[in-house]
Parts: C-alpha cells; structure tokens; sequence
C-alpha cells in the first residue's frame, strides 16, 4: 500500500489539447499512453514552449481580442474539425446537473446514476459512440508540503475534510464520475505508479462483465487472508451504480465514519499479517471481497495475468534485459525502426507483438511492465519501508523512469533510425 492522495489529475494525449493536467477521455482501449512521471514532463515542457512562444509577442500590434473560447476552436492550422466530441454544445435539455440536490460528496448516497448518466449522454450524442472505451485517468499528492526536498510541491486540497492520505481517492472518484458522466471507466493510479509500456493498451474486453478491476492473488484474499491480497494503489472502476454503492460500502470503514475504530479492530483480526491498528482502504477492499463476497466479488477482476501494476522491486533489475531485448528485435525489423506519429503507437505495438511472444507477461517475462508501482518508496515524505535498504528507492525510480521517458523520447529522435 502506498500514499495515495489527490490532487491533479493526469493524461494521455489523444486530443490536440496537451495540457498535462488535464482529464481528458481515451477512446479506443486507452491509446499510446503519454503518462506517468516520465513523461508528463515532457508534455509539461512542451506544454510550456507552447505557451511562452505562442500569439502575443508584439503587444503593439493588437488584433483580436481573446476570448476563452480560442482555445478550443478547431479550425487553426487548417486541421479538419474533429468528427469526435462537440465541446461547444451543452444542450438545454435538463439532466441531473440541473437537479440542486444532487451532491457530488460521497457522503451523499448516489441513485439511479445509471439512468441519469445514460440520459445526460443522450442529449449529448457527439459523446455516446465508444462510450465503453472511455477511460478517465486520475492521480494524486498530498496537499500538504513533502519534507522531502524533492518531493512534489503543487499544493491542493481534500475533497472530505476528514477523509486524508489513502481514504482520499474514494471521494475524488466519486465527485469525478459525476464531472465526467462521459467516462465509462475511472482508472485510480498512485502518484507513486509509472506507465513503464507506452504501447500497451488496457485489455478492457476483458472486463466487459466486470466493475472493477484490481491487482491483486485470490489465493492471497480467500486463502492467507492477507491484506495485501490486492494492491488498491491502481484500478479500474465502472462508472455505474453499481460502483456508488460499492463506494459507499467500501467508505463505511473510512475516517469520517463514526466505526472507524471499530473497523480499524476488526480489520487487524481479520488479517493475521495486518500490523497498524488504523482501518485502511485497502484492506477494508480485501474484507469485502472476503466478507461480502457473494455480493461484490463476481463484478470485481482481480487481475494477476499481467502487469497492471507490478512491484518495483520485481521489475527494476530486469529493466537493462528489457531494454537489450527490444532493442535486438528492432535490429532485425526494419519496419519498427521506422519514425512515427505517437499517435499511431497501437498499430506499431501489434507489429511488435509476435516478436513478444515468448517474452510472457508478469513477474519474471522480458516484456516491458505495463505499470511500475513503488509500492512503500514514499517519494512525497521520504519516510520509505525501512526494509528498502540505503537509496534503492530512488535509484530504481531513477531508472524506471528513464526506462519509460526513453520510448517516448525515441518518438522524437533527431536524427534518422
Ligand atoms: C432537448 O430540448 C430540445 C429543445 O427544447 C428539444 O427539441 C429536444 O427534443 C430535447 N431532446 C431530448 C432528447 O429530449
Ligand atoms: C533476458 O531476455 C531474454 C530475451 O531477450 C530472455 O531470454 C532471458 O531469459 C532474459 N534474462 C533474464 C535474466 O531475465
């Protein structure tokens, strides 16, 4: 388990828009991924060149006034008007925005969001194709000042006063679900999570009859009653009904319910191998899944086929291998030495894939990680697991995120393959 707060959000690059800290929607089984730390700085410098160099440098020669809707008109660099999303219509029709009443706090039991989201999606009919496929990713840090001098430093604020450090993410997700009734899928990733594969795409047929998604062992959850039978630091959850009323459950044994403490002694009984005594989210997750599992468990995957999020300590040691590895089937395919538009990473990653068949998936395969998760690093206050020794924290961040900067780096290559 890991620090998982809230602020910003982070995305993917699939519209013109590049603002890093934007939420934006993924269509088609989340695209070429343009996150993580690595490379949101990228976006971050290209975000700001973009800026700095952009309309204005003569101030005397004034033309148009700006208004705020320059920046998202469609026409500039005569690019044809994108067939997907109008942004520029939000009809009058009434949908559950216009209700007062509705809240978006989690505290407030949510009802009937199911039908609400299908009819505000039915005024918006730019939105309703590949609705499945619509991912929302969302991160965060604390938002308070890291003692670690480099630690993140963009302060924010809780969504519930009392719901702090690894609580946080459950109202962010469900204020976010009804900011973004056009996202099928919220995707909650750690701040202390990579994107470590550029080309994989989240396998989201494969959830088709789920509502969650959750790396984790049952063997782990049913057998060891282990609260690390799961990782809650990433996952998947459906925009539905369903998952308001899982959060609701799920945030009964948080901070700001009068059984805390309760939960808290029931959790650590539960769990043999639990050592703190306060109620956390993650294990509050296993104990569902434990406990109600009649209830919950058939719509929750817990995934273990691949890397949807892999420990650090697993995966930092077989980086240079994975690099070596790639880079030996490059040499011999001319076709994938080729330079291309980001954008069309999917279809280079299926070209590659036959070469990836032994590579296999998961914990001990040469295939890059989807996800690396620093799982007990603590970047943010620096207080990391005593049980990682001397600098093996940030070295391995170091280079994980090397690993994941250099494929998008290559994408911009100067010079010819
Ligand atoms: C939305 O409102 C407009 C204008 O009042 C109306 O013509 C239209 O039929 C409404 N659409 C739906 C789907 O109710
Ligand atoms: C390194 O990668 C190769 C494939 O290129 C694989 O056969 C080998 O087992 C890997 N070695 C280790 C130590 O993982």
């Amino acid at each position: 388990m890991t620090n998982q707060f809230f602020h910003a959000s982070t995305v993917i690059s699939h519209g013109k828009n590049h603002s890093p800290k934007q939420i934006v929607k993924v269509p088609s089984e989340i695209g070429p991924l343009f996150v993580g730390g690595a490379t949101v700085s990228v976006a971050l410098t290209i975000c700001f060149l973009w800026f700095y160099t952009d309309p204005w440098p003569d101030l005397t020669r004034t033309q148009k006034p700006i208004s705020a809707s320059d920046g998202i008109t469609a026409d500039d660099c005569n690019t044809p008007p994108s067939s997907a999303s109008n942004l520029l219509l939000d009809p009058p029709n009434s949908t559950f925005y216009d209700d007062p009443t509705l809240s978006y706090s989690i505290e407030e039991p949510m009802q009937d969001w199911d039908e609400k989201r299908r009819e505000w999606l039915n005024h918006q009919p730019s939105f309703a194709a590949d609705t499945d496929d619509r991912v929302l990713i969302l991160t965060g840090s604390q938002p308070s000042p890291c003692k670690n001098p480099i630690g993140d430093h963009l302060l924010n604020s809780f969504l519930h006063p009392k719901m702090r450090s690894y609580w946080a993410k459950l109202p962010l997700i469900r204020a976010a679900m009804v900011v973004h009734p056009e996202a099928e899928w919220i995707w909650w990733v750690d701040s202390d999570a990579v994107f470590t594969d550029m080309e994989f795409k989240l396998p989201l047929r494969r959830y088709k009859a789920h509502n969650m998604v959750v790396h984790g062992w049952p063997h782990l959850i049913y057998e060891k009653r282990s609260w690390v039978g799961v990782n809650a630091g990433v996952f998947l959850i459906r925009n539905c009904q369903w998952s308001m009323d899982f959060m609701n459950v799920w945030a009964s044994m948080g901070p700001q319910s009068p059984n805390f403490a309760k939960w808290g002694r029931i959790q650590k009984s539960t769990f043999p191998d639990k050592m703190f005594p306060a109620s956390d989210d993650q294990s509050a997750l296993v104990y569902l899944l434990l406990k109600e599992r009649e209830k919950w468990a058939d719509k929750i995957y817990v995934e273990g086929e691949y890397y949807f999020q892999g420990y650090w300590v697993d995966i930092v040691g077989t980086i240079d291998n994975v690099t070596e590895s790639y880079l030996r089937i490059e040499k011999g395919v001319r076709r994938l030495r080729r330079r291309y538009a980001e954008k069309l990473s999917g279809s280079y990653a299926a070209l590659r894939e036959p070469y990836l068949k032994k590579a296999g998936y998961g914990k001990g395969s040469w295939r890059r990680p989807f996800v690396t998760h620093f799982t007990g690093c603590q970047p943010c206050n620096g207080d990391h697991n005593p049980l990682y020794t001397g600098d093996s924290c940030w070295v391995g961040m170091e280079r994980t995120l090397n690993f994941a900067d250099n494929q998008v780096l290559r994408k911009i290559r100067l010079h010819a393959p």
